[in-house]
């Protein structure tokens, strides 16, 4: 079986002191395991780790934009991946689609990898809407982009930070509606699932056959439970 990929979103969770832990504790051997930890603390992670993300970026490359970190800026350190498009992203700072979408053609660009992250509310889940959010989405955020160098994320929003972990068989049903999606884009892509996964219900969510691997927010900022969730998808 080949191994499933495995994204750490850790958020704003940690403050210096955690970090330095963090480094001297995890080891990541594996080409599976992408770490995104706070902007300002990817130096650190560089002197020991390949595959990092930045949890987001500006969608142009310099110039008067104060405070914004770019594509170009992050892949000059040697970063791999940007996260876009995370619902906390799009809710806080009132990201659309047509944002999203600049800031992949900027990723791409400058030679980063995307982790373009999809969901559905709670309101449009019991509504029967998911399919149609993802299916706008997906073609909005991905509009006139043909490259592959992209993961899907599929977070269900009302299933971050809540506990809330949908069955694996809606899970499976909607990785496979993404993919038949992507197929007609065009776009053959590794698709992830996120929301509330942890070192105990990733055990049950590995057997989704149609699943790429996961996104963990709150679990990825605590080291036992990163060194169990790495031992499960490297076996
Ligand atoms: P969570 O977050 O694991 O804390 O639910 C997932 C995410 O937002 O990527």
């Amino acid at each position: 079986m080949e191994n499933k990929i495995l994204i750490l979103n850790m958020k704003m969770y940690m403050e210096l002191k955690d970090i330095k832990e963090y480094i001297s504790k995890v080891n990541v051997t594996n080409d599976n395991i992408i770490l995104c930890p706070t902007a300002i603390y990817l130096p650190y992670f560089l002197k020991k780790y390949k595959n990092l993300a930045i949890q987001n970026i500006y969608a142009e490359d310099l110039g008067a934009y104060t405070g914004a970190i770019s594509a170009l800026q992050v892949s000059e350190l040697g970063i791999k991946y940007a996260i876009v498009g995370h619902s906390e992203c799009r809710n806080h700072f009132n990201e659309t689609d047509e944002l999203i979408n600049k800031k992949i053609k900027s990723a791409l660009d400058n030679g980063l990898k995307v982790i373009l992250c999809i969901g559905d509310n709670l309101e449009q889940y019991k509504s029967l809407k998911t399919k149609e959010v993802l299916k706008q989405q997906l073609h909005k955020d991905l509009y006139n982009i043909e490259s592959q160098n992209i993961i899907i994320a599929y977070e269900p929003i009302f299933s971050i930070g809540t506990g809330n972990v949908l069955d694996n068989e809606m899970i499976s049903n909607i990785i496979s509606f993404i993919k038949q999606e992507l197929c007609d884009m065009n776009l053959d892509l590794p698709v992830v699932y996120g929301g509330s996964v942890n070192s105990d219900n990733i055990k049950e969510l590995i057997k989704i056959k149609n699943v790429d691997g996961f996104m963990v927010g709150k679990s990825s900022s605590m080291i036992d439970e990163v060194l169990k969730m790495i031992k499960v998808v490297s076996s």
